[in-house]
């Protein structure tokens, strides 16, 4: 009877095994089957990198979608440093530097404290790292699907 038994809990395990490996065959890479929007790429691949996208010279500003939004960026901001060193933005877009390089200077806000609304002599620290609220105008294909209407007031 023991031995019955062994025999059965052995083929358990061969059968449980068996089942593992055809599902380590349907999912080679170890993923879990977790996919990003971007695609699943194992821990141990480096993926190849996407294509560049592009920026279009020619279309202008994109009209806003929502009151204070903040406008998109509608050049190319490639080798635009902006650390604690340098902000290569503000070298067009400062009030100092706006008119002679004929870019829109920053708006008012961007001296505006973020505590209780003074308006400071410089650019607040909060609004200093640009692309946490612009972003450039890329001809990218939208990675998931979106209904987003205009506020009634813009259209
Ligand atoms: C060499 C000068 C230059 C630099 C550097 C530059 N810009 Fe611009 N930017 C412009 C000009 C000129 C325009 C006006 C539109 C145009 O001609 O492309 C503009 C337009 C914009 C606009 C749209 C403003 C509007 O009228 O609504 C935004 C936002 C912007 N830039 C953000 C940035 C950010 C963020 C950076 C840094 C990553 C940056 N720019 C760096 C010259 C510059
Ligand atoms: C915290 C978010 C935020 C950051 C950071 C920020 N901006 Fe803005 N920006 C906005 C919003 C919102 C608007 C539109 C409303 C307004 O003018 O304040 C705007 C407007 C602008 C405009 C258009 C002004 C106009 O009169 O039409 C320019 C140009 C601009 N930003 C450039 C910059 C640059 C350059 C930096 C970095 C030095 C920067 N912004 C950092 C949110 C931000």
């Amino acid at each position: 009877m023991k031995k019955v038994i062994v025999a059965v809990m052995a083929l358990g395990m061969l059968m449980a095994g068996v089942v593992q490996s055809a599902e380590a065959l349907h999912n080679p890479g170890g993923t879990g089957g977790v996919e990003s929007l971007r695609g699943a790429s194992e821990i141990e691949t480096t993926r190849a990198a996407d294509p560049m996208k592009r920026y279009p010279r020619d279309q202008g500003v994109i009209d806003s979608d929502y009151v204070y939004q903040p406008p998109l960026i509608p050049h190319t901001i490639r080798n635009y440093e902006v650390s604690q060193n340098a902000n290569k933005c503000l070298a067009c877009h400062s009030w100092k530097n706006a008119k002679d390089m004929g870019a829109t200077k920053i708006s008012v806000t961007h001296y505006q404290s973020p505590r209780q609304g003074q308006v400071l002599s410089d650019v607040s620290p909060s609004r200093y790292f640009c692309l946490q609220c612009h972003v450039p105008q890329a001809d990218a294909k939208p990675l998931v699907g979106n209904d987003f209407q205009r506020v009634d007031a813009l259209r």
